[in-house]
């Protein structure tokens, strides 16, 4: 899958020749899975059209600071799409709009967008060679570089004016490679190892009946798919759930029992970097499971139970430069216990949950979570989407990976 899947892009199109490849371009973000708006300047829009790359893009297409020019006062909002975008790229770039990028100048509704937006923002100039070769040109490009933005080399070639030289902007496809290859390389969790395990556990009573809990294992699999595309290497550990592999890249070892998490976790621990303990694991499972279905009689039937080894407390007394994170729900002295267990288990840090919070819990879309860190700091966040809980505790882990 692409590092760009799920993404949001930009584009920026100036007035060049190649603005007519933009719509290959953008074809292929949309097949990377990314979300895409794209932004003509006015020179742009000789050059392809917004219908063009308004049904590719299936968004609608920016070229000025009014909604079709309007004379009611409605107006496109350049600083939420500034904010909305995880990247942004001009493309083709003229020296036109460079050189404004450069200078600050925001005539036009891309140039404002992209002093606006926080994101990282890429460049792929497309210019005649002469105008390439200016000593102008060459001292813009070193300017926007050195705001942090991001040059995709322009290439050598028969240019539109029918000179060959340098100044042709990249081909679509090698856009894409760049931008993948610059996403992954500055990953903040590349060639890091992080283990999850997540989910319930069921203890077999019999061939047919076990005991279990409501676990859904949806927050250890949003755990997994935040830290894969962190850039992590990811092992998901899971009990039984109905919930798929988030990501081929990650590799999801399937258990049923308490025993065997155990035994896969510890199997992979000593490579980690991190390992979070999402799992709902049951403290105990019968003594003995009946190799054949247990009948009814008249009588009350007797189980006994013998403890399960406790796996992150194992985690907790093997580990040693690895950052090791816990869960606890809790439905009573909340923290007190969750501090207890945070020593107990030596961990880094423990994601508090409480049943008492709503929007919290087991079955739920919603979490809301406190941190306690090992040093007595806290933080409290707010009912959020497991999705983002995850992302929120992932950002925890990645700060203290490079603490
Ligand atoms: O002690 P308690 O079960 O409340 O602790 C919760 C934390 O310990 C969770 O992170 C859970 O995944 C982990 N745990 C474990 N193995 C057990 C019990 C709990 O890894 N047997």
């Amino acid at each position: 899958m692409s590092v760009l899947s799920g993404r949001k892009i930009l584009l920026g199109v100036t007035g060049g020749i190649a603005a007519y490849k933009t719509a290959f371009l953008v074809r292929l973000f949309i097949k990377a899975g990314a979300q895409v708006k794209v932004i003509l300047t006015p020179a742009a829009k000789a050059f392809v059209t917004p219908l063009t790359l308004s049904t590719l893009s299936k968004n609608e297409v920016f070229s000025s600071f009014t909604k079709d020019d309007d004379e009611n006062g409605l107006w496109n909002n350049h600083v939420e799409l500034g904010l909305w975008a995880d990247l942004m790229l001009v493309a083709p770039a003229t020296a036109n709009t460079l050189s404004k990028m450069a200078t600050g100048n925001s005539d036009n509704f891309l140039l404002a967008t992209y002093l606006s937006a926080k994101c990282p923002v890429y460049f792929a100039p497309a210019m005649d060679l002469d105008m390439f070769k200016h000593p102008s040109t060459k001292e813009n490009f070193n300017t926007l570089i050195s705001f942090g933005n991001v040059m995709i080399p322009a290439t050598s070639g028969e240019l539109a004016s029918g000179l060959s030289g340098a100044g042709r902007m990249a081909e679509p496809e090698d856009i894409l490679r760049f931008i993948e290859d610059d996403i992954a390389e500055k990953l903040p969790l590349k060639n890091k190892k992080i283990l999850i395990t997540a989910g319930p556990t069921y203890e077999a009573i019999d061939p047919v009946r076990f005991i279990g809990n409501h676990s859904s294992g949806k927050m250890g699999f949003e755990l997994a798919a935040e830290a894969y595309a962190a850039g992590a290497e990811v092992i998901l550990i899971s009990g039984p759930t109905h919930l798929e592999n988030p990501n081929d890249g990650i590799k999801l070892i399937r258990v049923q029992s308490a025993q065997e998490m155990y035994d896969a976790t510890l199997e992979n621990f000593d490579d980690m970097d991190v390992a979070i303990a999402s799992a709902a694991v049951s403290d105990y499972r019968p003594k003995q499971a009946a190799s054949q279905k247990i009948k009814k009689n008249n009588e009350n039937l007797q189980l006994e139970l013998v403890r399960n080894p406790d796996i992150l407390a194992t985690l907790g007394t093997k580990k040693k430069h690895q950052i090791l994170v816990g869960f606890a729900l809790e439905t009573q002295n909340e923290e007190e216990n969750a501090l207890g267990k945070l020593e107990q288990k030596n961990l880094d840090f423990i994601v508090l949950n409480s049943l008492n919070d709503t929007g919290a819990g087991f079955r739920s879309e919603t979490n809301k979570i406190k941190i306690l860190y090992k040093d007595g700091r806290q933080k409290t966040f707010g009912v959020k989407s497991k999705k983002e809980v995850a992302r929120d505790i992932i950002e925890e882990i990645n700060l203290l990976l490079h603490e």
